[in-house]
Order: structure tokens, then C-alpha cells, then sequence
């Protein structure tokens, strides 16, 4: 579908990823924490992203005024030691009602796209099992189940299982040779 468009985020975005942050917090088991965050967490969070160089990317409306946020994705370091640097992991969140129409595909060929310039050599989603949506879509741009962690996570009072999949970038054999 051709009626959002996939930018790199700007500091006026953030009330609108706050929102979906938090409601991703409040209602969903896709983020495994139970409060609530602020304007300044989000501003910081992303503050530490770009001055990392990881892209935090967003989807938006290109029918209206250009300026309503769809969804955003983006990626950190999946583990801080430093035999995990060529490795990231991402996440993706699409707005509440905007879902099921190509905007998370979008936003991960984009993400894909931008970690493949930057070198990266594997992508992580670490995915609660029952999110079949995430799943599917991560399966759909050829990223592969490598494990599921039972009962790993808490929320809602219940026990979450962690579903693992990676993605690799790149077939080079070295990790520090220079292509
Ligand atoms: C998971 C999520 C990012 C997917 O984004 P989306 O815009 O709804 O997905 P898309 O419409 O781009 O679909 C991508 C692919 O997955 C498939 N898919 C997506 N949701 C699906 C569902 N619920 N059931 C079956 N297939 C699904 C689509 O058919 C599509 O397949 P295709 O690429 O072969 O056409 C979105 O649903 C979301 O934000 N969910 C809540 C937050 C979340 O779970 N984030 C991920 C945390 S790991």
C-alpha cells in the first residue's frame, strides 16, 4: 500500500511513539513491563539510539498532513558484550487499528535495509509466543524460529514464552573483515 511513507523519526514524533509505547505497556504482552513511561524516557531512549547510529524509524500517514505516526521500529545492541556487536535486536510496533495492512512489513524491509549498511550481521526479534502476528510477519521476511524459552517472562498474571528468531545479514566469513 502506498499511503504512509517510512522516514527516520524526529524529536516532534515522540508524543505520537509514546502513545504507542505505552499501549503496547498497558494492553499487550508484546513489551514485558508493566508501567507506564514518560515523554523524557522515549526522549532519551532515542537520543541513545541515534547517537549509537541505530536508525529508530517511523511510519507515517502521507494522505493527511504527513505528520501522524503509524507505527516505528528500531534496533539496539542485542547483548552489551563486545563479542555481540555485530548483532542487534529490533522491535516493531504498529498503531492500534492500523494493523494487518503492510505497515510492520514496510517498516522491517526498511530496518533491514539500514542494519545491512551498517554492517550488521544478524538480527534478533525476541517475540512472546503467543504474538502469532509478529511471528508470522518475522517468518514472512525469512527469519528463522531458532528457539522458545518457556515461561521465561511474567505479565497479566500468567507465565510468557519467549520465541526467538534471527535474520542473517550477510554471508561474510570473517566478522571484522571489511567488505
Ligand atoms: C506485529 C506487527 C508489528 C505486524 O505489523 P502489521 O502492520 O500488522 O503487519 P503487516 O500488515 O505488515 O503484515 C506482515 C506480514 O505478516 C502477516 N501477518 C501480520 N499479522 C498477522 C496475523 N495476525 N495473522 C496472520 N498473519 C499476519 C501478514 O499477512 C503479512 O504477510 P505478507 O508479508 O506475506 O503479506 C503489528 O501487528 C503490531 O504492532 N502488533 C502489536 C505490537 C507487537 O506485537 N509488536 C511486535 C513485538 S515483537
Amino acid at each position: 500500500m502506498s499511503d504512509h511513507q517510512i522516514r527516520d523519526a524526529e524529536t516532534a514524533d515522540l508524543e505520537a511513539i509514546l502513545a504507542i509505547y505505552n499501549d503496547a505497556v498497558l494492553r499487550t504482552t508484546a513489551i514485558w513491563n508493566d508501567d507506564a513511561v514518560d515523554l523524557a524516557d522515549r526522549t532519551a531512549w532515542m537520543a541513545e539510539r541515534t547517537a549509537r547510529g541505530y536508525p529508530v524509524l517511523v511510519a507515517v500517514d502521507d494522505t493527511g498532513d504527513g505528520t501522524g505516526v503509524l507505527g516505528y521500529a528500531t534496533f539496539g545492541d542485542f547483548r552489551p558484550h563486545h563479542g555481540f556487536r555485530h548483532t542487534v535486536e529490533h522491535s516493531v510496533y504498529v498503531r492500534d487499528g492500523e494493523r494487518g495492512r503492510g505497515i510492520g512489513r514496510a517498516l522491517m524491509v526498511e530496518l533491514i535495509d539500514r542494519a545491512r549498511r551498517l554492517g550488521v550481521h544478524v538480527m534478533v526479534a525476541a517475540v512472546e509466543s503467543g504474538n502469532t502476528g509478529s511471528v508470522i510477519m518475522h517468518k514472512r521476511l525469512d527469519f528463522l524460529q531458532v528457539g522458545r524459552m518457556p515461561q521465561v517472562g511474567a505479565k497479566f498474571d500468567r507465565w510468557l514464552d519467549l520465541t526467538l528468531l534471527q535474520l542473517v545479514l550477510d554471508d561474510r566469513p570473517f566478522p571484522d573483515e571489511l567488505s
